[in-house]
């Protein structure tokens, strides 16, 4: 017989104890013949069914109906009463568990209850058909961005030759962007790169304003400061110009600054490095000139060019001349030169007895040329089918 909750004719602590342990009696037999998720749902609303279930039958037939001197009793069995019964209802709610079974779509999915004793929650195994001939789950592999893979790859050649690595602010002060690199105030060399500045900062001196670097050579200056030769190091990091955007600039682009300053250093040394860098990042064949140039922080300053990878330095391709680098066999890369001594003034270096030099490169230019690029904007655009090219 299926238990229904009897009015209390006695309130005595008998009584209700018996009345309690029926109940519960009547609850764990209910709890443990469930056996699938219809039968723990007919469970559930049998006993807490807002509407005639259980435990509203216990509190208006028990404690509503109680006397007034002992609903104080009643209330608190009552409670324990809803405590036990919410806490049974939620143990035994089956865990619904799928499990791929046989193969074609002849097996028909059914439930399997597993019973894991009567405490703990069972699991109901839901039996579905494998079919193998559904396409799998693809996961596509991330990449890293060619920017990035191309200024680490620039950046492992160096650490290869002893260089650590530093990096710097990418809002800097007026006096590490251009005062300190021997850009003085107003001077026509600061043309050359179209600066964004922060706006908002006339009452400041000049040499505090923000801007956004428009070049990685601060990073220079904050190495010395910090460090007394000798130093060897690169300096990778973000950089910004108030540039339109076109296939070969972008307000946003990425440079590698170096920097070797020790007793005896020579232009040798420059040529040397960077002549063994561009053949590491672009092929044993390759050759590189040095171009007369101007920089304000290097004296003297070079352009350094590389024969050029598409025509292998002939300036002639395909019976026609070199697009890639106007017929001329060479394309231009970097900027580089001996460390000005007015620099080594704004850090306390003594130029008798030190020398440098210096170099920087953009990061995207080589990878443009590495990897055939034709318009920097790619670089920038997040399209998918663009960048997983290089994973
Ligand atoms: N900072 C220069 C630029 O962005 C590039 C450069 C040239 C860096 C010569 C150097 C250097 O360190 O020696 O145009």
């Amino acid at each position: 017989m299926a238990y229904t909750v009897p009015k209390l004719a006695d309130y005595s602590a008998e009584a209700l104890d018996k009345a309690v342990a029926k109940l519960l009696s009547a609850l764990e037999t209910e709890a443990a013949a469930v056996a699938s998720e219809s039968d723990w749902n007919t469970f559930r609303d049998r006993w807490l069914a807002r509407k005639n279930g259980i435990l509203t039958l216990v509190n208006d037939l028990w404690l509503k109906a109680a006397p007034k001197d002992a609903k104080r009793e009643v209330g608190q069995r009552v409670n324990e009463v809803k405590a036990r019964v919410e806490e049974r209802v939620a143990g035994v709610k089956p865990e619904r568990v799928v499990s791929y079974t046989g193969s074609g779509a002849s097996v028909i999915p059914k439930l399997a209850v597993a019973a894991t004793g009567t405490s703990g929650p069972r699991v109901i195994i839901e039996e579905r058909p494998l079919d193998i001939t559904l396409p799998g789950i693809r996961r596509p592999m991330g990449a890293e961005h060619p920017v990035i893979k191309t200024m680490n790859e620039i950046v492992s050649v160096f650490r290869n030759l002893g260089y650590s690595v530093e990096e710097g602010p990418e809002i800097e002060t007026d006096y590490y962007n251009f005062e300190a690199l021997n850009f003085p105030p107003n001077h026509p060399a600061r043309d050359t790169q179209d600066t964004i500045f922060i706006a908002g900062q006339e009452s400041k001196p000049l040499r505090d304003r923000l801007l956004l670097r428009t070049h990685t050579s601060p990073v220079q200056i904050r190495t010395m400061e910090k460090q007394r030769p000798p130093v060897r190091v690169v300096c990778p990091g973000k950089v910004h110009r108030n540039d339109a955007p076109d296939a070969t600039h972008s307000p946003i682009f990425h440079q590698v600054e170096g920097l070797a300053v020790d007793t005896n250093i020579t232009f040798c040394d420059l040529k040397g490095t960077l002549d063994h860098a561009m053949k590491a990042l672009f092929g044993s064949s390759v050759k590189t000139r040095f171009y007369p140039s101007f920089f304000p922080f290097t004296e003297p300053s070079a352009d350094v060019q590389i024969s050029c990878i598409f025509c292998g330095g002939k300036g002639t391709r395909d019976g026609g001349p070199c697009r890639n680098c106007k017929a001329s066999g060479w394309i231009e890369l970097l900027g580089c030169g001996m460390v000005d001594p007015n620099v080594y003034r704004f850090v306390n270096y003594d130029s008798k007895k030190i020398s440098g030099f210096a170099f920087g490169m953009g990061v995207e230019r080589i990878a443009i040329l590495k990897y055939g690029v034709d318009d920097i904007q790619l670089f920038f655009q997040g399209d998918v089918r663009f960048l997983e090219q290089f994973g």
